[in-house]
């Protein structure tokens, strides 16, 4: 069959499709039907089948025989460790911990958070969880104890597993002080912590509240897996939106399962027993989807890898793990291939290694520049995969589907829908525009299965944030079009949302932060182009009536802040002091505006502005940090 014509199935007859896929996951009790739209437009998938996601991602595969086969390989140039852990080995531990979690007191339903570094032990941790239904809520590393005690108030855990310590290129960040205050911010209080010590450093446990990895696992009988309803949220995982409150969104149980495993062959084109490296996070969607559970659950070995693209130790960092470990599909975002060509522009690196293993390589999280994707093909020669994604779809909306027909590659593109995705593109008015024309990328609903359902206590929220503003469609905050062959483009973002290597942040967010400045009377964070990080965030601030304090103190002052409540991985360090804010007449901030002023860009002077001078001393402040660059 074809891309077009399991396409056109898939929209055609998704229960069909659908229950096809299904057969390939161990269900306890066979789901009667795909589709549950008594909800509309709230959809569920499989929702009356009793499933075990642990189950499907380790037991099966030893019981199958397979117990052998590499389930994670860890690699860390970091901590200069490395080491495999069997299919068997991993169902041993994964169940140790879940019998450990279930001792405590944690039940189906209970959530969990995990804060922790790039070792097995999170992927552990996770289907630890998976095995007894509890459900899950990992929080990156990067993120600081304010961002951690959000999510604790939200998901209100009655545990949280975390790590000792993380290591960053030169330094070691101390995790537990950062839970230990997220813990004291936070309203709700966790039942108790797990703490992984690491040998970089031993974390001060809190009698009574903090246990051990090893020693709460000790004696303790090993927990079987808990089948759960198609519809029990696998996990929840926070994503930026347009406030400094993130959005907690749901991903179902069955619908998970069913979807991911289909991606494995279909679109990373890997056999069970191959090996698959995504060089992302477990903190991030594609951490959840692509460290841990579609390898897992289809059968493959995953590599988690601790390290950077560049300076752990070198930029040839990626190709050594690719050939050591035969890795034949990899999968990073655009900006780490951005870092290797700046340090390696001539691909020296490359030609060290023997990486015949490798047969494609894909990007997805931000725009892929066509400068990055033609330094890869010159380079690489394999096939350079752009695919588009979100937090919420949890896989691929836009893709190559390289397992079933690969596809012409058009650079800019991130090729087309994949199945059960009818992707459309609508004018303000929300009527689909013709091939070729710019307007908001709206998914026409139901979603496929695997895809949010929901928002963690925020159905409301769900409701107005994607389903609102085009009624029918699920509207994905980008822009962009599909030319005349059904291509898409994904351009821009409709919404606050930025893109920091990859990352997603909220510029609301970080407004939130200055705004919270005692000196800061008003102020605008927007994310101006950058060669490297895709983005960066670049604060204006206008400061209250009457402040006298050097403008560079307040500056080092507010970036201090957006580290300490936010984060490092916010990468804030670009802040300016100005009079006003460009406006309209009704008080709006031209932020688009002052984009392109930052970026070098024309633009049309918004007919609403209420002082255009307003602009030039914008340039000035902008070209005083450097920008537009180069
Ligand atoms: N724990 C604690 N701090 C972290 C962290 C973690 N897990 N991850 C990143 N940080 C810190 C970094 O140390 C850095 O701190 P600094 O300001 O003190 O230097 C800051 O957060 C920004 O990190 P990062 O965005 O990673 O920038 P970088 O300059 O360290 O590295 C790249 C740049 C391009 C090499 C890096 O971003 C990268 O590898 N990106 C891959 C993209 C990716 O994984 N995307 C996920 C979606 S696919
Ligand atoms: P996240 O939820 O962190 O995965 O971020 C999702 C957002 O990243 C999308 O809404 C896009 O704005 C952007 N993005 C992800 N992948 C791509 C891609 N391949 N091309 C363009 N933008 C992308």
């Amino acid at each position: 069959m074809t891309y077009a014509d399991i396409y056109k199935r898939s929209l055609d007859d998704p229960e069909g499709f659908w229950m096809e896929q299904a057969e390939a996951i161990d269900w306890d009790r066979k789901p009667s039907k795909a589709l549950f739209s008594d909800r509309a437009p709230l959809y569920e998938w499989f929702k009356d089948g009793l499933v075990n996601t642990c189950y499907n991602a380790v037991d099966r595969h030893v019981e199958a025989g397979n117990g052998d086969r590499v389930a994670i390989i860890y690699d860390s140039p970091v901590t200069h460790t490395k080491h495999e852990i069997t299919y068997a080995e991993l169902q041993t531990r994964v169940a140790s911990l879940a019998g450990a979690l279930r001792a405590k007191g944690i039940e189906a339903g209970d959530r969990v958070i995990i804060y922790m570094p790039m070792v097995p032990e999170a992927l552990e941790a996770m289907l630890a969880c998976a095995r007894i239904g509890a459900i899950h809520s990992v929080v990156f590393g990067g993120f600081a104890a304010n961002e951690l005690a959000v999510r604790i108030d939200d998901a209100t855990p009655k545990a949280i597993i975390a790590g000792s310590c993380g290591i960053e290129p030169g330094r070691v960040v101390h995790y537990k002080p950062l839970l230990d205050g997220a813990i004291e911010l936070a309203k709700h209080k966790p039942d108790f912590c797990v703490i992984f010590q690491r040998e970089q450093e031993v974390a001060k446990l809190i009698e009574g509240r903090d246990y051990d990895w090893h020693a709460f696992q000790y004696g303790v009988e090993p927990a079987e897996c808990v089948p759960v309803s198609g519809d029990h949220p696998a996990y929840i995982l926070y994503t930026s939106g347009t406030t400094g409150q993130p959005k907690g969104v749901i991903r179902a149980t069955g619908g998970h399962l069913v979807a991911l495993n289909w991606t494995m062959k279909n679109i990373y084109d890997v056999e069970p027993g191959d090996v698959f490296w995504a060089a992302s996070d477990v903190g991030w969607v594609v951490g959840h989807s692509y460290i841990c559970y579609a390898p897992l659950i289809h059968g493959n070995t995953t590599v988690v890898f601790e390290g950077k693209p560049v300076g752990t130790p070198d930029a040839g960092t990626f190709w050594r793990v690719i050939s050591e470990h035969k890795v034949k599909s990899f999968f990073t975002a655009p900006t780490a291939f951005r870092a290797v060509k700046r340090v390696d522009p001539d691909g020296e690196f490359i030609k060290k290694y023997d990486l015949s293993c490798l047969k494609t390589v894909y990007l997805a999280g931000e725009r892929a520049d066509p400068d990055t994707i033609e330094w890869m093909q010159e380079h690489l020669q394999k096939p350079i995969i752009d695919h588009w994604w979100q937090t919420e779809t949890g896989y691929t909306i836009a893709g190559n589907p390289m397992g079933i027909e690969p596809m012409r590659v058009k650079i800019g593109s991130p090729t087309v829908a994949m199945p059960g995705y009818d992707v459309q593109i609508l004018d303000e008015g929300g009527h689909p525009v013709k091939a070729g024309e710019l307007g908001a990328i709206a998914i026409k609903l139901p979603l496929p299965p695997g895809t949010l359902p929901n928002l963690w206590n925020a159905e409301e929220r769900f409701i107005k944030s994607y389903l609102t503003h085009f009624p029918g469609y699920y509207e994905t905050g980008d822009a962009g079009m599909i030319d005349e062959d059904g291509y898409l483009y994904v351009m821009a973002r409709t919404d606050d949302v930025i893109n920091v290597a990859g990352h997603r942040l909220s510029t609301g967010g970080m407004e939130e932060v200055l705004a919270s400045h005692p000196d800061v009377a008003e102020c605008a964070v927007i994310g101006v182009s950058d060669e490297l990080k895709g983005q960066l965030p670049m604060g204006f601030l206008c400061l209250s009536n009457g402040v006298t304090r050097p403008h560079d103190e307040i500056v080092k002052e507010v970036v201090q802040k957006v580290r300490d409540q936010i984060g490092p991985v916010a990468a804030f360090k670009l802040a300016c002091v100005v009079d006003r804010l460009p406006k309209t007449r009704s008080g709006k901030i031209l932020r688009a505006t002052m984009v392109s002023i930052a970026d070098g860009k024309d633009f049309k002077m918004p007919a609403t502005i209420d002082d255009p001078a307003i602009l030039d001393e914008i340039k000035e402040a902008v070209a005083g940090l450097g920008y537009p660059q180069g």
